[in-house]
């Protein structure tokens, strides 16, 4: 296969680079390179590779591909705060675009990293694929307007699929300790204190970094029927877990670890227990690799060897929205 893959060099782009590397597919990847210099470990070559913005890219880059795996995006709920329109103008139109020029050259699969938090404050637990979808942020919002606009595309030549993922956990090495159970474990290994920002109540769908690259690897490989225009969430009906049950694992690893509550964000409203029935019922043979505890303890061994303190939990490395905050004039909204 020769996939074309966005943000190959992000927190899951550099997994799906080596996950399609090593079962010899041919890769080009487009990005560019938000966070370099922020890996802490080598980072796996594409073949052939694009440094160039999403939003440039032309017809002729997209030809002879057999399925565009679409991830980057400013993936970041606080950044989507600060600046809605960036959000909306790389998430939401550059995707819908992309998508519409990889059909135009004959690419016959799209596949789309979407994200669990469509469900947002949800409204009952178990959520699965036709309960309505909450959006309680702009990041959230572009990805479902994304998944509505690219849709209507779908025909005999081109089969979108919509990967709605769990929130992503685990060793990279493009590592990110903005997402939750990495932020956990970074807190308790920089401060000895496993500091939850909610009352630790609030429900999340977890997901190691390298499952979610293979998702993409199963989706590229599947039956066109059993993927063709679908939006199927990503994850483990048994991988769901509230916040303060993420902190309990986080001090089996580290007992002499303090869980403290920080309050920073109140009562989080973002609170979504999810179903994966449908993702195994389309594709019977896809197995998650990891599970919360496999996960952690790999990260958590890593870290250790990387000697990760207080430093590295400071500043602005492993940290999104720090980073693209020095990086904004790199990517300043498109004109209208
Ligand atoms: N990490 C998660 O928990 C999670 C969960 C659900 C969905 N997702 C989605 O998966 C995808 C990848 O997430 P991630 O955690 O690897 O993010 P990331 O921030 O680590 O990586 C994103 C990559 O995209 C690149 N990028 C951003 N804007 C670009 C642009 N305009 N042009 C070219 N390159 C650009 C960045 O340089 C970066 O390498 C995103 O679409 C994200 O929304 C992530």
């Amino acid at each position: 296969m020769k996939a074309f893959v966005t943000g190959h060099r992000g927190y899951i782009g550099t997994h799906l680079v080596d996950v399609l590397k090593q079962e010899g597919h041919h890769v080009t990847g487009c990005d560019l390179g938000l966070f370099d210099g922020c890996n802490w470990a080598p980072m796996p070559k594409p073949d052939k590779e694009l440094n160039k913005d999403v939003r440039g890219i032309t017809p002729a880059d997209l030809k002879g591909y057999d399925c565009v795996m679409h991830l980057a995006a400013i993936s970041n709920d606080p950044m989507g705060n600060i600046n809605a329109q960036l959000t909306f103008d790389i998430n939401r139109d550059a995707s819908i675009r992309i998508a519409k020029l990889a059909k135009a050259a004959g690419v016959p699969r799209f596949l789309f990293a979407g994200s669990c938090s469509v469900y947002g404050q949800g409204t009952k637990l178990d959520l699965d694929e036709s309960d309505p979808l909450n959006p309680l942020t702009a990041y959230a919002q572009s990805k479902i307007e994304t998944e509505t606009a690219v849709s209507p595309l779908a025909d005999d030549n081109f089969s979108p699929a919509f990967l709605r993922n769990s929130t992503a956990y685990g060793y990279s090495p493009m590592l990110r300790i903005d997402l939750v159970v990495n932020n956990l474990l970074g807190s308790a290994l920089a401060y000895g204190e496993i500091r939850i920002q909610s009352d630790g109540s609030p429900w999340r769908p977890l997901i190691h970094c390298r499952d979610i690259a293979r998702a993409f690897v199963a989706f590229a490989r599947a039956p066109k029927a059993a993927i063709h225009n679908k939006a199927v969430n990503i994850g483990g009906n048994s991988e769901n877990y509230q916040v303060r049950q993420v902190g309990d694992q986080v001090q089996r690893l580290i007992p002499s670890a303090k869980v403290t509550y920080t309050g920073e964000v109140g009562a989080d409203p973002r609170n979504y227990r999810v179903k994966f029935d449908y993702l195994y019922s389309l594709l019977p043979d896809f197995k998650l690799q990891y599970n919360l505890v496999s996960g952690m303890e790999e990260l958590h061994r890593k870290m250790v060897d990387y000697g990760f303190s207080k430093k590295d939990f400071e500043g602005d490395q492993f940290v999104r929205l720090r980073t693209l905050k020095k990086h904004l004039n790199l990517i300043q909204p498109t004109a209208a």
